[in-house]
């Protein structure tokens, strides 16, 4: 297969060099990367910053914001039998960013604030015959969160992690299908959970593609 995956946090400018942004090291993106091309897929890695580097014989695609990140991936899905989303995409960018610097003036600012696309729903959208495989992260009422997102962005399965995963080489999560149930579990070091991911979608999604 021929999978695309979105990994790290996306920017959003203020001004030419403030931003808002999500706490995410791309760690379990960049490790689903490396088990894919280890089962000998080929990779196409939409990335936001991050300091990792990527698996060999991955094509890396560097991007900043969130609108960089969707006309990367709508380019690059057209070529892919599926998508996994784990970037942590910044949900607003500033309506109107500044050019320059904005001067402190030591008075409160407010920023007006619009929601960013949905790069996930927009290629669940276009999907076709091909699969999408969604990450949620939840902090309060994890499963109907993530069974609302399954639907809402046309995902074959969404993958449900907690808060407690960020930034750590550990994590544990569950597979949520169409039956709404949990169908896998996995805890352990990423790489490891990664490899599970991998092998539950070869089995569980492309196969009956
Ligand atoms: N996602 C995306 N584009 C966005 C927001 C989210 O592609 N603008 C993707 C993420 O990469 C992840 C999935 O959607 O695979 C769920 O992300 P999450 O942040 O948990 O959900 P949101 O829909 O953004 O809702 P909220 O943050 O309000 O919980
Ligand atoms: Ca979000």
């Amino acid at each position: 297969m021929r999978i695309l995956i979105t990994a790290g946090p996306t920017r959003e400018y203020l001004d030419d060099v403030r931003y808002l942004s999500n706490a995410s090291s791309g760690q379990m993106g960049y490790a689903l990367a490396r088990s894919a091309i280890q089962a000998g897929h080929e990779v196409a890695l939409v990335s936001g910053p991050v300091t990792l580097s990527p698996p060999e014989g991955c094509e890396l695609y560097p991007v900043e914001t969130t609108d960089e990140m969707f006309k990367q991936c709508e380019k690059l899905f057209a070529d892919c039998d599926g998508v996994i989303g784990t970037a942590a995409v910044c949900d607003y960018r500033i309506k109107t960013r500044k050019p320059g610097k904005i001067a402190k003036t030591g008075e409160a600012i407010t920023l007006e604030l619009v929601e960013t696309i949905d790069v996930l729903a927009e290629l669940g959208t276009q999907k076709g015959d091909r699969w999408v495989m969604g990450f949620a992260l939840e902090s309060q009422d994890a499963r109907f969160n993530a069974v609302r997102k399954l639907y809402s962005k046309k995902c074959d399965a969404i993958v449900l992690n907690s808060v407690s995963a960020i930034g750590s080489t550990e994590n544990h999560v569950e597979v949520i299908d169409h039956s709404q149930e949990t169908v896998a579990t996995y805890s352990g070091p990423k790489a490891q959970v990664a490899d599970s991911l991998i092998a539950w979608i070869q089995e569980h999604i492309a196969a009956g593609k």
